[in-house]
């Protein structure tokens, strides 16, 4: 009878699923099933599998060996339409949304409601807007997607998911562009889809919202899956321990104090742009850390953008290095030696089709130039060391970024960011994506280069992240600065009320 029951709630079964990419072997033997009413996690290293577990499910990957059973009965989805119809259904990892359509077009893309030939506009809006109502996720819904921040355009993404009747939904690391907040509302929207009797498939680097959501975790290493336990049964060490098959070593390295003594390499004075942020004054001395905290939305990217040359000021004044760079380019901040490691690795950062080589060398190339033209020896060692040194994974520094997994992609966003030794860098979410263990690598990293006495500006929304690696803090809120965080009142308490203050 046990048997039985097990049997009905089980949605979807994999036995002996495999499946490569050239040399890469990305799924090996996988058996595994999802439950109704059953959030399932999926985690690993990056490159582990996952992704490519989820695409499985929902047709975007054929396998090349095993069986599917959906409902006991053995299913072959040629495309994720097919899987659509089925009611499989996944919010991606990198969003692929229309960012010139408005978001109520994007929600109901493909499903529009039809009168004969023609789109019935008003009832494809109102089925739109009472998705919104039902899950209680409120956005403008004639604003363009592509006019929103990353936060907002996630959720157009699930509300999109949302809209068709789903009985297995893949989250694939949903949570990795929200703040704290809003990874909490989606959590217990991920719970209640669950009650509700859909089974959930749901992957993240996070291991507290892992042990947190699920019913049933599965770790995967090198496309194989490792073990599937019971949630109860795990721990975040245990989990660790799973994940990287190494014993658990200490999330942060030890920071060493900056010279307080020595003059800041980059002075903001009073800096305001419209709409974004006004009167911020902030300094950064070599070696020093600072951390810019607050919530998604609070003004900080924007902050770093106009540091960075992206973005003309309103007013106020740069200094860096000794150079007024207030009106400067991108290219003078970058000529003068600031780098930045983007917050979207699609819209910002890489050229997905060229190589992993082209992507971290290019804006380089002046320094790889000689007489006698391009180095390409030195331009090479270079490369392979950043890209070691970030430990990425990859089959080659000649093949396309787009076939890397998605935290490896941002890895090499931070090898690109390393190379000549940069005076400033400028960090945005860097570890968003990225695996336990490749975390610690980069926060080596970052504070390596603190140590040879770069200055950093460390953008991040993992409060552990900001407590754990900076030597000061200053919180935004609402575009202006609500405090600043020195180590004596530097207490994640504080840097929560900073963030929610009125600013
Ligand atoms: N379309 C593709 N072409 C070539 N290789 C691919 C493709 N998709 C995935 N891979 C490779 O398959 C392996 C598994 O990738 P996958 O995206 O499933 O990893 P992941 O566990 O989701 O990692 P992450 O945590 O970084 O998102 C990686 O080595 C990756 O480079
Ligand atoms: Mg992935």
């Amino acid at each position: 009878m046990a048997d039985l029951t097990s049997q009905n709630k089980t949605l979807l079964t994999l036995s002996g699923v495999s499946k490569h990419f050239g040399g890469t072997q990305a799924l090996v033997g996988v058996d595994i099933s999802f439950e109704r009413g059953k959030v399932h996690s999926l985690i690993g290293e990056n490159g582990a599998g996952k992704s490519t577990l989820g695409k499985v499910l929902l047709g975007v990957h054929q396998p090349d060996a095993g069986e599917m059973m959906l409902d006991g009965e053995a299913i072959h989805l040629r495309n994720p339409a097919q899987g659509n119809d089925r009611g499989l259904v996944g919010i991606s990892q990198e969003l692929s949304l229309l960012q010139n359509r408005s978001v109520a077009d994007n929600i109901s893309l493909g499903r529009e409601i039809t009168r004969g030939p023609f789109v019935d506009a008003k009832k494809t809006r109102e089925n739109v807007l009472a998705t919104m109502e039902r899950f209680n996720m409120h956005l403008d819904p004639d604003v363009h997607v592509g006019a929103l921040p990353v936060a907002e355009q996630q959720k157009v993404e699930i509300l999109r998911a949302l809209s068709r009747d789903a009985r297995l939904i893949v989250f694939d690391e949903p949570t990795a562009r929200l703040a704290s907040h809003q990874a909490e509302q989606l959590l217990e929207l991920v719970r209640s889809l669950a009650n509700s009797g859909a089974a959930i498939v749901y992957v993240s680097h996070f291991l507290d919202e892992v042990l947190k959501v699920s019913d049933t975790i599965s770790i995967l290493r090198n496309g194989k899956l490792i073990r599937t336990s019971d949630r109860k049964t795990e721990t975040r060490d245990s989990l660790i321990v799973g994940v990287t098959g190494q014993e658990v070593q200490n999330q942060f390295p030890p920071l060493s104090p900056p010279d307080l003594q020595a003059p800041p390499v980059l002075s903001v004075r009073g800096i305001s742009r419209a709409g974004e942020f006004e009167d911020i004054s902030l300094d950064i001395r070599p070696g020093e850390i600072l951390g810019l905290a607050g919530l998604v939305g609070s003004g900080r990217s924007e902050v770093a953008h106009a540091i960075y040359g992206a973005s003309p000021l309103d007013k106020g004044q740069i200094s860096f290095a000794g150079a007024d760079l207030s009106k400067a380019s991108v290219s003078d901040c970058l000529k003068n030696g600031m780098a930045l490691v983007p917050e979207s690795r699609r819209d910002q950062g890489l050229m997905l089709s060229r190589s992993l080589l082209e992507n971290v060398s290019l804006p380089h190339l002046r320094q790889f130039s000689g007489v006698l033209g391009l180095n390409k020896k030195r331009e090479y060692e270079e490369v392979d060391l950043r890209c070691k040194e970030t430990r990425v994974k990859h089959e080659g520094l000649r093949h396309p970024v787009d076939m890397l997994s998605g935290g490896n992609q941002q890895k090499i966003l931070f090898a690109r960011a390393a190379v000549g030794q940069p005076k400033l860098l400028i960090a945005d979410e860097p570890t968003r994506g990225v695996d336990v263990g490749a975390k610690r690598s980069i926060y080596d990293l970052i504070v390596n280069l603190a140590n040879q006495g770069e200055a950093i500006l460390l953008i991040s929304s993992e409060i552990e992240e900001i407590m754990g690696l900076c030597h000061r803090v200053i919180v935004m809120s609402r575009g202006r600065i609500s405090k600043e965080l020195v180590q004596d009142n530097l207490t994640e308490q504080a840097v929560m009320n900073a963030a929610f203050s009125g600013g």
